[in-house]
């Protein structure tokens, strides 16, 4: 075996390890979302999930190697302080729980975007172009599974901001004399969005 085909096997090992312990994480994440959209999220990758597992066994078998698994202690610790994000969540108010959740899951997808953007450059360079649609294929869905979380955080994180504002109350002194319907703290988030 190449150098560059073992560097590609141990970076699947590594990512049908990762994508295994999500299939267990990701019903926990869904259980303790409060947000209707968050819930759903989580249970829409979850589906996701389960198929990157079966593709990542298509990606070993595109290459003739057998699918093993090999303990990712990365993710390992990443699940481990989503738990710990879950039990804190549970003394929180419903939106700064969501949020915290949406931090714990957005770091996973970082983690695997990264994973599976290596494993695709390795792939290429083999030459192994079936292997690497496979890989481009979670990839997209990891991609678009981390930009759905910022589009739901963003309104929540808006409220979350009024409501440190102290709500109702300021809204109207802030509006007087500049024409302003929404709070410093609601305009802040706006522009600094996507920053
Ligand atoms: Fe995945």
């Amino acid at each position: 075996m190449t150098q560059i085909k073992e560097l590609l096997i141990d970076q699947l090992q590594d990512l049908l390890h990762a994508e295994t312990q999500l299939v267990d994480a990701l019903p926990k994440m869904a259980q303790a979302a409060h947000h209707p959209k968050l819930k759903e999220a989580f249970e829409k990758h979850l589906v996701q999930t389960q198929g990157h597992v079966e593709r990542i066994k298509a990606v070993f078998s595109a290459v003739g190697e057998k699918a093993e698994p090999k303990p990712c202690k990365a993710m390992m610790g990443l699940v481990a302080e989503g738990e710990e994000t879950i039990q804190e969540a549970a003394e929180k108010d419903p939106m700064s729980a969501d949020l915290s959740l949406i931090a714990a899951a957005q770091r996973v997808e970082h983690y695997e975007i990264s994973a599976y953007g290596t494993a695709r450059t390795l792939a290429r360079q083999l030459g192994e172009a079936e292997c690497a649609r496979l890989l481009s294929h979670t990839l997209g869905e990891e991609e678009s599974a981390d930009f759905l979380l910022t589009a739901i955080s963003d309104p929540i994180l808006q409220q979350l901001a009024l409501d440190d504002m102290g709500g109702d109350t300021n809204l109207e002194t802030v509006g007087a004399g500049s024409g302003a319907r929404t709070s410093p703290s609601l305009r802040r988030s706006n522009k600094s969005q996507k920053s």
